[in-house]
């Protein structure tokens, strides 16, 4: 039997549009290196195991946990963080309606929603509250009882359509 490589491997990895070469070790998470390598600290690690939903991210245009994806399995796919979603000074829709509805307390659980979320609305841009609260089981959220992000989420969906302030 060959033992396993701890050799990096250089990978070139395309995230929100950029391309980054970097060397890693084979096993090293997409979450760790979004984090670690990129700099990019807005997808959170909270369960590592693919339950919590912080880590979200979208591989080609579908959401996905970064914490069950290797670095390695990019190459060739288009990673996109919440970071290419909205900035403090200029947020999306959808963030906006989370601010303003307090969708959020401690924030930790908030960019593995607004992913979630940016991409589902995309999908179903008139959904249910009940529709949105089947979506929000997959994210967990330890501070906010989850009733003010369904009502952002259904803000943001109005706001889209045209249909809300
Ligand atoms: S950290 Fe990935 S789902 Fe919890
Ligand atoms: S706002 Fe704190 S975990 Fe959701």
């Amino acid at each position: 039997m060959t033992a396993p490589t701890h050799d990096p491997l250089t990978l070139s990895l395309s995230v929100n549009g950029e391309t980054h070469e970097i060397r890693v070790p084979a096993r090293k998470l997409l979450s760790d290196v979004l984090r670690e390598d990129l700099a990019l600290t807005g997808t959170h690690v909270g369960c590592e195991h693919g339950v919590c939903g912080a880590c979200t991210i979208l591989i080609d245009g579908r959401p996905a946990r970064a914490c069950l994806t290797f670095a390695a399995q990019m190459e060739g796919h288009e990673v996109t963080t919440v970071e290419a979603m909205g900035r403090p000074d200029a947020l999306s829709v959808l963030q906006q309606a989370l601010h303003e509805e307090h969708g959020l307390q401690c924030g930790f659980c908030t960019p593995g929603i607004v992913v979630t979320f940016e991409h589902y609305l995309r999908e179903n841009p008139d959904p249910t509250a009940e529709e949105v609260r089947d979506v929000l089981s997959g994210n967990l959220c330890r501070c906010t009882g989850y009733q003010n992000i369904v009502a952002a989420v259904l803000k943001a969906a109005a706001r889209m359509r045209g249909e809300a302030a």
